[in-house]
């Protein structure tokens, strides 16, 4: 019972000996929900609050923004990029440039979008210097946050996009090619690696393949959701 239920019953039984003093209130109360802090939306954005200010590395120097990543908490996919560009540093949010403009088209032709079931990362969470690809020990100090954030989104499949992405989630260096067509294990998760937009927007050649993966990746997830 709880302390409400004891205080209402205390007074009804010496209702008696105040009558006209006391008034008892009718047993009418608000349930009071449990709070729900295991939510993944609660626990990233309580991650994000966390980390935004991080000082690991120097590219915290020159940053304007540090690009936490966006979409749907409770995605069923993953897709991670390289780091983010010089828009997505203004604006703090991934893949809003061109590059992102083309994910956005490719991941309308296969039914998804950026809101819904999808959650977009990059490797590292601030820009370099000129775009230059990240560094080794940048890549080591902002990995742990690429894991928590993949822990608590708990997608069903993870998408590396390019060849920094691929390398760094399978942990072996190889060309982009040898790393698409096949499923990888990362933590648990399957993992896919293919092309990043970007390099789709320098070679035209490139978006055949693309096209293939990811009409595997819509009928993997349509698999998977029945
Ligand atoms: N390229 C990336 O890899 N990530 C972004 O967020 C933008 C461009």
């Amino acid at each position: 019972m709880n302390n409400f239920l004891l205080i209402h019953d205390f007074l009804k039984k010496y209702k008696k000996l105040f009558v006209n003093e006391l008034f008892i209130p009718p047993k009418v109360f608000v349930k009071q929900e449990p709070r729900s802090n295991s939510g993944a939306k609660y626990e990233l954005k309580k991650y994000e609050n966390l980390i935004c200010n991080c000082q690991e590395c120097h590219l915290s120097e020159i940053r304007k923004n540090f690009v936490f990543g966006t979409g749907d908490p409770n995605a069923d996919i993953v897709f991670i990029g390289e780091a983010p560009g010089a828009e997505e540093d203004s604006k703090g949010l991934p893949f809003t440039g061109k590059a992102g403009k083309l994910l956005n088209k490719i991941l309308s032709a296969i039914n998804m979008n950026r809101h819904e079931g999808v959650f977009i990362l990059n490797v590292l969470k601030c820009r370099t210097p000129d775009n230059r690809d990240p560094l080794p020990s940048e890549i080591e100090k902002c990995m742990p946050y690429l894991q928590k954030q993949i822990n608590i989104i708990n997608p069903k499949l993870i998408v590396a996009l390019g060849k920094v992405a691929g390398k760094t989630l399978i942990k072996e260096d190889m060309p982009l090619k040898n790393m698409r067509g096949i499923t990888f294990d990362y933590c648990g998760k399957p993992l896919r690696v293919t092309y990043h937009p970007a390099a789709l927007l320098r070679n035209q050649n490139l978006k055949r393949l693309a096209w293939d993966d990811f009409q595997w990746i819509k009928e993997y997830m349509n698999e998977l959701n029945g």
